[in-house]
Formats: C-alpha cells, sequence, structure tokens
C-alpha cells in the first residue's frame, strides 16, 4: 500500500504530484494517465499504483514489478517547451534526488537508471497532440524494496533494487516525494539557451568515452560514445565519424 498522506506530506511542489490518483492494482499507469487526460485532470497529475500488472517498456518491452516493493508511476505534463529534454532532465532528477539516501545512480542512454551496472530503474516518455496541446505522459519505474527473488529468472542477473545494494527498507513514499521535488526544480532546465542539463547529464552517464554496441531497427553499429547532441540524440564515434542516433538501444561493451 502507498500512503498519498505521506507522499503529500513530504512534497514541496507547485504542481507536479499535487492531484495524486491512486490505484491498488493497476494494468499499467501510462494507459491510466492516457484514459485520465480525457476526463482534463490538471497538469502535474501523478498515477501511481501498488501492484502494476501490464506495465510497458521501451520498444513495447514488458516492465514486470512485484507488488507493493517498488515504485511505478506517472506524471501527465501539458504544453512544455523542448520536449526533447524531457527525458534527460526526468533521468538527472532521479540520479539527484537518489543522492538525498546516498546511492550514486548513473544513466545509460537515454534513460535507463543503472546502479553497480545492474538496472534499477526506466523512464518511459509519450507524447500525443491532444486539442494543440503537447500533451506527455512520463512513466517511472524504479525498484526499490525487491529482494533478487521478487525479479523473474531472466531479469535477475540484470536488475537490481536500493534493498539490494544497502539492506535496508525504504519508505517508498518519501524516494517518489523526493524524485517528483527534484523533477519540478529541474524543469527550468527545459529552456531553449539553458546547456547545464546536458553536463549533469553526461556527469551521470556511465559510458562516455565507452565503446558501445548500438541497436536500432535490427541494425547494430559499434564505436565510442562521445556525448550527447543538444536534442539528447547520441554522438557516437564510428570509424572515425560521428554518426547521431536519436532512438536506440545502447549496449556497453565488456558491460553486462
Ligand atoms: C523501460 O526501461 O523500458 C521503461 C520502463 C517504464 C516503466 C514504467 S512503470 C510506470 C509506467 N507505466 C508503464 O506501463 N510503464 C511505465
Amino acid at each position: 500500500m502507498i500512503f498519498s498522506n505521506l507522499v503529500d506530506a513530504n512534497l514541496n511542489t507547485d504542481f507536479i504530484g499535487r492531484n495524486l490518483e491512486y490505484y491498488s492494482r493497476l494494468a499499467s499507469t501510462n494507459d491510466e494517465a492516457w484514459e485520465l487526460i480525457s476526463e482534463n485532470v490538471p497538469n502535474g497529475s501523478l498515477i501511481i499504483a501498488d501492484n502494476q500488472f501490464k506495465g510497458r517498456g521501451r520498444f513495447g518491452k514488458k516492465w514486470i514489478s512485484a507488488p507493493s516493493m517498488g515504485l511505478t508511476f506517472s506524471l501527465i505534463l501539458y504544453d512544455l517547451k523542448n520536449l526533447h529534454r524531457l527525458p534527460l532532465i526526468i533521468g538527472v532528477s532521479v540520479c539527484e534526488a537518489l543522492k538525498g539516501f546516498n546511492f550514486k545512480l548513473k544513466l545509460k542512454w537515454p534513460n535507463d537508471i543503472i546502479l553497480n551496472d545492474k538496472k534499477i530503474g526506466g523512464i518511459l516518455c509519450e507524447s500525443k497532440n491532444i486539442n494543440n496541446v503537447k500533451t506527455i505522459v512520463v512513466g517511472i519505474g524504479m525498484n526499490i524494496n525487491e529482494k533478487a527473488d521478487d525479479f523473474p529468472d531472466n531479469l535477475r542477473k540484470r536488475a537490481i533494487s536500493l534493498s539490494m545494494v544497502s539492506n535496508k527498507t525504504f519508505q517508498r513514499e518519501r524516494v517518489l516525494a523526493k524524485i517528483l521535488n527534484q523533477f519540478e526544480k529541474n524543469l527550468d532546465l527545459l529552456g531553449e539557451k539553458n546547456l547545464e542539463l546536458f553536463k549533469k547529464w553526461e556527469s551521470f552517464c556511465n559510458h562516455i568515452d565507452k565503446e558501445v554496441t548500438f541497436h536500432n531497427n535490427n541494425v547494430n553499429v559499434v564505436g565510442k560514445f562521445l556525448k550527447i547532441s543538444d536534442k539528447g540524440s547520441a554522438i557516437i564515434e564510428v570509424n572515425n565519424k560521428e554518426k547521431t542516433f536519436s532512438s536506440g538501444i545502447v549496449e556497453i561493451n565488456n558491460s553486462i
């Protein structure tokens, strides 16, 4: 069970998370968010499920979560500028927020959240134009109190939770509120001339200057991951030439 009043007590935001829709069991918070948008829920609305049983990930993958262990939530945002920066801002915000709990999270392009070289969280941003308003649903899944046995066999080697590295149990409401507080603060980084975001993102990235294999539409490219562009694309050096990729999956070579 997630206690909405505990989330609220730890929030210091103006609008993010101020309207909270809690579900004990739900297929997907992103799907529910799109439903709620048709009922005109306010900007910054938060949809959270204690047991999300049909979570969606990037590229049609599933996001699997054990009931009452982690965080699965979505935020609804209307009419933001420089949308391509949003996934970067969320990744940075999660890393900054978790610093407050003494965890050094890292990012794998574009926005996998990594701890000890394993995946601890993922972000799925979706957008649609509704009545001429750019509408965004940001879905975040974070592993918090799971033990290794809570993950299915095929994920056990690649997934990790905060509890697994610290042997502690966390109040998920506090972790959530910290992430939301940091996210609202960082929304300033959407600004056109603000380059601080890219510096911050690169400082959390765990594969700058490393050899990676880039997978996109059945094409695999090996090269050195150099940096991200001002649109958030991956810039990879392949055969001494810089190539820019706007979507795909990065696999760090000689890593998991
Ligand atoms: C990924 O790494 O592929 C992204 C995973 C995103 C999962 C979250 S959990 C909350 C929200 N609801 C969903 O159905 N998906 C996102």
